[in-house]
């Protein structure tokens, strides 16, 4: 296998051969193999025809937006040999498996004869031109910090956690003379989006799931569609629109955004809270897992959600991974649907876990109530951005069915500043 040298010397030699510049090569929109289509870009999915530096799809799930911002990048970098990319989504599994190896990731799309070197330990890609890319997990702001780039593709924007991730990107965008960045996101209400949105100089462009339907399996189409259709939140994952805050939700996204907060101080309890799914099967809904802590002034933070779909197993592991992961001092978790169950797949997976049963003898806006007053006092701060918790709490109305995250968030402060128990000093470990 060639070097990344070899090959960008190569691709010199190629640039200098008269007889093949590497500028006569066609590369088609839509190619092998991902293509058995062969019906190319929609329109939509093309970079707009204006004076851009920030080209912002909005879309729903399915629209193709990654796959577009994907040729955008294989686009940049052929078009500029010897250029300086990045690649840049939520975390770092999502770079991998959504921009570089997924099924409409640059590995899949590139042709054969523009076919990136793809290197994981150097977090890089590198092209036949001598055209390079760094992947980045906006997990990890500071290494966006100093490196400066040509052109940039973002995924998911709305989902990652921490805003400064983009505007070190944005400062480090500066070589040659017309660097862009293309993102896409499902749309949710963030700061970012919301000052990109009314910022003149973005080419916006918004689309539907229905506008790709075509080229969506059967399969992953309906599950998509039964999950949200009819729904407020299929109005944001489906259509696009952007939902702002529901008149009689209990919390409001300018309270998190003032009490959002990238680091947190010494806690004096931490617990991982468990909303277990009703039925293990694939298409149940998610178990709400969600890590919160306490503070010695009596401040709440909420430290990670790691809710998912999975069975019994599944979330018990998760869980357990998480009370280890933050040292926590306790799982509680709603007992209602799965009795004893429940408490017996924790302890398999992990005998000695510090665990509580709750049980929901109140009705839920009784229990999601004094939470919300929690934040209503500026006492809850959330570090970094949650983006599917926080669409849940923002859009549930009480008297609707609360779902899962929500759930499991009401859990965890109800247990940690609520429930007068005996206060247990704890050493900091945070
Ligand atoms: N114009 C197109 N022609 C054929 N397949 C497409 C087209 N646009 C997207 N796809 C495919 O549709 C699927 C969903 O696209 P993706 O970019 O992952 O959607 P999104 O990021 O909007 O959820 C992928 O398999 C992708 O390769
Ligand atoms: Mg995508």
């Amino acid at each position: 296998m060639l070097t990344p040298t070899e090959v960008a010397a190569g691709a010199f030699a190629l640039m200098t051969n008269a007889d093949s510049p590497a500028g006569v090569m066609e590369r088609a929109w839509h190619t092998e193999p991902i293509a058995p289509l062969g019906k190319g870009a929609r329109p939509k999915q093309l970079p707009p025809d204006t004076d851009w530096r920030v080209w912002l799809i909005l879309a729903g799930r399915g629209f193709g937006k990654s796959r577009a911002v994907n040729e955008f990048a294989i686009d940049q970098a052929f078009t500029m040999p010897g250029s300086r990319g990045a690649l840049v989504a939520a975390t770092a599994g999502d770079v991998r498996d959504v921009i570089v190896e997924g099924e409409s990731g640059i590995m899949a799309i590139s042709p054969p004869d523009f076919m990136p070197l793809y290197e994981p330990s150097k977090r890089r890609l590198t092209w036949p031109n001598g055209s390079m890319a760094t992947t980045y997990s906006a997990d990890e702001p500071r290494r966006l910090r100093g490196p400066q780039h040509h052109w940039a593709i973002c995924d998911e924007l709305a989902a990652w956690r921490f805003p400064d991730a983009y505007d070190q990107l944005m400062l480090g965008l500066r070589l040659g003379d017309n660097p862009r960045v293309a993102i896409s996101t499902t749309p949710r209400p963030t700061p970012i989006i919301k000052s990109l949105i009314d910022d003149k100089t973005v080419a916006l462009v918004m689309g539907s799931t229905y506008e790709n339907r075509e080229n969506l399996a059967d399969v992953w189409f309906d599950d998509i569609i039964s999950r949200y259709e009819g729904t407020t939140l299929g109005r944001q994952e489906l259509y696009a629109e952007l939902l702002f805050d529901h008149p009689g939700a209990l919390w409001t996204r300018d309270n998190i955004d003032n009490n959002r907060v990238v680091e947190f101080p010494g806690l004096r309890r931490i617990v991982v809270a468990i909303d277990p799914a009703v039925t293990a099967y694939e298409d149940s809904s998610e178990t709400g897992i969600v890590v919160a802590g306490v503070s010695h002034d009596g401040h709440g933070y909420v430290l990670e959600d790691v809710t998912l779909r999975a069975s019994p197993d599944g979330w018990a592991k998760a869980a357990v991974a998480a009370y280890n992961k933050y040292k926590a001092d306790r799982i509680v978790a709603e007992t209602n649907n799965g009795g004893d169950m429940v408490e017996s797949t924790i302890k398999t997976v992990a005998p000695n876990v510090s665990f509580k049963k709750v049980h929901a003898s109140r009705a839920k806006h009784t229990r999601a109530e004094p939470v919300a007053a929690l934040y209503e006092q500026n006492r809850i701060h959330h570090v970094g951005v949650f983006g599917k918790l926080e669409d849940q709490l923002c859009q549930w109305v009480p008297g609707d069915t609360s779902p899962d995250r929500l759930d499991a968030l009401v859990w965890a402060f109800t247990e940690l500043m609520l429930d007068k128990e005996p206060l247990t000093v704890r050493a900091s470990r945070y």
